[in-house]
This record gives C-alpha cells, structure tokens and sequence, in this order.
C-alpha cells in the first residue's frame, strides 16, 4: 500500500485527488499540507488525516518518511519548485497541470524529464477520459485513414461570474496563462497524443474582463491573464488544427467539442459525455453521411489516480502523461502567447 501525501488541499485535491484516491486500490491518503490553516485543518478532520500528518511547511511533508509519493496541487507559480524538492527527496510525484508560469521556469526539470530519477506523472486529466482513450485506439488502427485536421473547441462562461475574486488564477506571475493554462493546456496535450507533435501555431488571445475586485477588498485589480485564445496549428505530420478556447462563452456552462477528420471517417466526442464518441466510419457510414454515436467500451476506464498508483505500484501505465509531456505543452503555452503578441506564426522545433 503506497503512502500518499498532498500539496495544496484546495479546489482540485478535495474535488478530484482525495476522491479518487479514497476509491482506488494500492494507495492511501497518508498526509496533506496547505499554507490556508483553516482549510488545513478542516480536510485533515474530514479525512481522518492525524494532526501530525497535517503540515502547514510543504518541505516537511517531503521529509516525513511516512510519505512514499507528492500529489502537487498549489498555484502554478510552485509547481516546478515542489516538483524538484520532491525528486531530490527520492520521492515520486504527481504534478498538476500546467507544469508552469513559462518555459523559462518550467525547463529546471529538463534533465529530469530527459532521465527521471523518480516515477513521475502529470495531471493531464483528459486522458483518462475513456472517450479520449478509445479514440486513441481507433486512431492508432488506422481506422480513420490518413488524418486531414482537427477542430477543437472549449466553451465556458466562467468569466462573467460575478462574484470571482482577482484571485492566482488572473495574475500572470501566479498563473502565467489564464483559459490557456487552466482549460487550453488539457486540449493541447490530447492533440499532442492523438494527432502528433506540433510544429508551429498562429493565436490571437484577449482578456475581455478586465477588472475584478481584489480578495478580501472592494478595490478593483487588473486581470493579467488570457480570458480566451482562438489558435491555427499545424501539425508536423501535415494535420492543420484549430483551437477556440474560452471562458467568455455565455450559453455555454462547460462545452468541450473534439472533432477529428481523416480521408476514411471522422470522431467526435463532447466530454461532457465521456463515455460516448459520435463517428461516421467505413464505408456504409460515409455514403450515408451521417454522423452516429456508439459506447466506449468499458475497458477504457481508469482514475487519474489509479493510474498514478499503478505507476507508484511498478504497474504497466498506457498512455501515462509525465513531466516531459508537461514540458512540451508549457513550450507551446509560451508560443502561443508569444505568437499573439507578435501576431505572427511561431515555430516550436
Ligand atoms: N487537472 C485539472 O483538471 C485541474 C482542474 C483544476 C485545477 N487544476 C490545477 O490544480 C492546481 C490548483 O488549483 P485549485 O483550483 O485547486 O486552486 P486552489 O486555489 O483552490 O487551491 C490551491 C491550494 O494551494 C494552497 N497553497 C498555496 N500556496 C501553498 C504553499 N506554499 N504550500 C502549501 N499549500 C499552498 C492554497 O492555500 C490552496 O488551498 C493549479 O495548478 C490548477 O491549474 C487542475
């Protein structure tokens, strides 16, 4: 059974990594660790985490020897520098996304990434999605023929809701991106994983509201980070994509439209519905020309966290996200801000 500690017990430890660790087989929730007091007091009683597997300092959590594996899940900004006190503690890690503020920052983990010395996983949810999983499959059979482009669009209206405060999120030495990092990233490592490597990406990013009351005050702060960024990609294998991701999408709660076009058939997939794709493949299908959903069949299912318990337990992962894919999103998270800037193409090789 694999001890695990966590870093950050805030919005995504208690909604997704405590959850699903409670349900998983092989591990447990042995400690946490979080600079809010209160916050940390209150998930240490709801877990029956013992006080003095509480920590309000992250490098004493590394240290305890009770803790086998890190699960980071504070602000960006501290993503890097956890990761690397973690590693040079030997311990394993579980980074969320994105891996950084930007490439700059993000790069310190090269040499590990490149030859980690530790098991080592990043957050990159989306790919334990059992529609994303299946798809891979049926891309990877060639089912789909040779693939021409990608439509992709996340559609949220988060930005609007009134009472969201100026917090880490909108400021960029905090956050580095803002819809990019938060929502863009998880679209652009599933690109990466089912369609290829990119080679260059055109974007136009804005930030649509510009002021929002600070935490704790009435005073109004500017927002430093992206409300949404419309992209142009093309692939190294010749695929074109496009991106629209933002959280200015009145009408739209949490839309996440994946489309993939080959010269033998077309997936679709909306992952709202996770464990359904919409196709039009073969050949009755495509004299038809009609779109028709099917099921993804049940062996396609697994928790993020199970998996990193299966990596923590010597298990064999498929299609497990590390801190090498991380960084290579991060490089594009830069090249697209970049490119938006310039309002040119940017290359990433
Ligand atoms: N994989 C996903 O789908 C997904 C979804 C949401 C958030 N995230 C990522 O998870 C991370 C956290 O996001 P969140 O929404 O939970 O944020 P949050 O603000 O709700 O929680 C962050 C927690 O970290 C704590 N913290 C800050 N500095 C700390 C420090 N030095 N030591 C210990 N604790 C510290 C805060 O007090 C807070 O409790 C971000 O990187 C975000 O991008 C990923």
């Amino acid at each position: 059974m694999v001890n695990i500690g966590i870093i950050g017990v805030g919005g995504i430890a208690n909604s997704t990594h405590i959850p699903q660790i409670l349900e998983s087989n092989g591990g447990q929730l042995c400690a946490i660790c979080d600079i809010d007091k209160k916050r940390l007091r209150q998930t240490g009683k709801k877990y029956h985490i013992p006080p003095e597997l509480q920590f309000e300092n992250y490098l004493d959590l590394i240290n305890c020897e009770k803790v086998d594996a890190v699960e980071i899940c504070t602000p960006n900004y501290l993503h890097v520098k956890m990761a690397q006190d973690a590693i040079a503690a030997g311990k394993a890690v579980n980074v969320e996304k994105p891996l950084s503020v930007n490439f700059g920052e993000a790069s310190k983990l090269n040499s590990f990434a490149a030859n980690p010395t530790v098991p080592n996983m990043m957050c990159f949810s989306y790919r334990f999605m059992p529609a994303v999983r299946y798809a891979k499959e049926i891309l990877d059979k060639g089912m789909l023929g040779k693939i021409i482009s990608v439509n992709v669009e996340y559609l949220k209206s988060s930005a609007f809701s009134k009472d969201r405060r100026l917090e880490w999120r909108f400021i960029k030495k905090y956050a580095g991106t803002g819809v990019l990092g938060d929502l863009g990233v998880h679209l652009i490592d599933m690109a990466q994983l089912l369609i290829g490597e990119m080679k260059r990406v055109c974007a136009t990013c804005g930030i649509v509201i510009k002021e929002r009351p600070k935490e704790g005050s009435k005073e109004l702060g500017a927002v430093e980070t992206d409300d949404y960024c419309n992209f142009l990609v093309d692939f190294e294998n010749g695929v074109t994509g496009t991106f629209s991701i933002t959280r200015c999408a009145i009408g739209h709660n949490n839309t996440i439209k994946y489309q993939i076009f080959g010269t033998k058939g077309v997936i679709s997939f909306d992952l709202t519905r996770t464990d359904i794709l919409q196709v039009c493949l073969g050949e009755i299908d495509t004299e038809s020309c009609g779109m028709h959903e099917i099921k993804v069949p049940k062996r396609f299912s697994i928790s993020q966290e199970q998996m990193f318990i299966d990596l923590l337990n010597g298990k064999e992962c498929s299609l497990l996200p590390t801190i090498a894919d991380g960084l290579k999103c991060q490089k594009i998270l830069d090249a697209l801000l970049l490119s938006s800037e310039n309002k040119q193409w940017v290359d990433l090789i």
